[in-house]
């Protein structure tokens, strides 16, 4: 794990008053907003006998848990055990651990410990994190592989002729040109010209002519986000995907999709079995690579030129955990 670093985690229209369990890096939390709208994380097993918190209830400023009722408030201090008199003190380790979360560009963020939490990164140039007019949808996609290697899956060009062929990518030409990569402080993109497939499906509707290589860029900000921005004929689609670690082999991609055509709600269900198709394809590929955890020596695997986003990624990643 990539200490010290803040997490994506959940959407942020996913929390509300009633707790949610969250599984992240083999340990479970609950998150959920209070009646002010403020987010709260905390360590899922209740400090008495270890009931699920998620399966409690807010009252104003408290989680309370289901089994016997005790309630603790926002810095996870318990404030009431209704089995005891009022009169009676709560012992000091009446105490759930929290953990600092932000909301920002449509997530949670968690900060699950190694110092002190810094400042959230900051994505900037991204008008659909931030403002409207694109449609958006979101979902989730279930991969038993190592977070790691599905991000890194998503920033990987030289698969797309070959995994994606009829979507993304011609098998016919699979060459690719030299990448034009744009380094952030937590990140990278790169940009290229895939050359295109003819369309499927209702695109079809939209495409008139010869089809022009589809301009594309991807990128990552860690530890564990990545985008996709496709520049189609008729519109730009953007996917953007927060790869969550629910332990050392299994990861959930919490995946927003944007569009700025066919904004209707008719083309909902369309662009979320196209998304979910490109992951289906990616899948058993993924779940195949070993070693699960990718090599932390940078020699550990061999790179060419249309791997340099990986290797990007791999460097900064390299920085951090040195
Ligand atoms: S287990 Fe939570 S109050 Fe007893
Ligand atoms: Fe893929």
């Amino acid at each position: 794990m990539l200490n010290s670093l803040w997490y994506a985690v959940e959407f942020s229209n996913a929390i509300s008053t009633s707790p949610k369990l969250l599984k992240i890096l083999g340990r479970e939390l609950v998150l959920y907003r209070t009646g002010d709208g403020q987010i709260q994380a905390m360590d899922n097993a209740c400090i008495h006998r270890g009931a699920a918190l998620a399966k409690g209830s807010i009252e104003g400023d408290c989680i309370v848990c289901p089994y016997h009722g005790w309630q603790y408030q926002q810095n996870g201090d318990c404030v009431n055990i209704p089995s005891q008199s009022p009169a009676t003190s709560i012992a000091k380790q009446a105490k759930m651990t929290t953990y600092p979360v932000r909301e920002k560009y449509g997530w949670i963020w968690l900060f699950l410990g190694g110092g002190e939490p810094g400042e959230l990164i900051s994505i900037s140039n991204f008008p659909q994190l931030e403002s409207g007019g694109f449609r958006s949808i979101q979902g989730k996609f279930y991969w038993n592989a190592n977070y790691e290697r599905v991000l890194e899956n998503g920033l990987d060009f030289a698969h797309a002729p070959f995994v994606h062929a009829g979507a993304f990518g011609n098998p016919n030409l699979p060459e690719i040109e030299d990448l034009v990569i744009e380094n952030y402080p937590e990140g990278a993109s790169a940009t290229v010209y895939l050359a295109a497939t003819p369309p499927q499906g209702l695109w079809k509707l939209l495409v008139r002519g010869e089809r022009k290589p589809i301009k594309t860029r991807t990128g990552f900000f860690l530890p564990n986000l990545t985008f996709l921005e496709v520049y189609l004929p008729f519109g730009q689609l953007t996917i953007w995907t927060a790869h969550v670690p629910i332990n050392a082999n299994t990861t959930v991609s919490k995946w927003i999709n944007f569009r700025s055509f066919f904004t209707g709600k008719w083309a909902d269900l369309d662009a979320y079995n196209r998304t979910i198709k490109i992951f289906e394809q990616d899948k058993p590929i993924v779940e195949s690579q070993r070693p699960q955890i990718i090599p932390t020596d940078l020699n550990g695997e061999i790179y060419v030129a249309a791997d340099a986003l990986q290797l990007q990624y791999r460097k900064l990643r390299q920085h951090i955990l040195m």
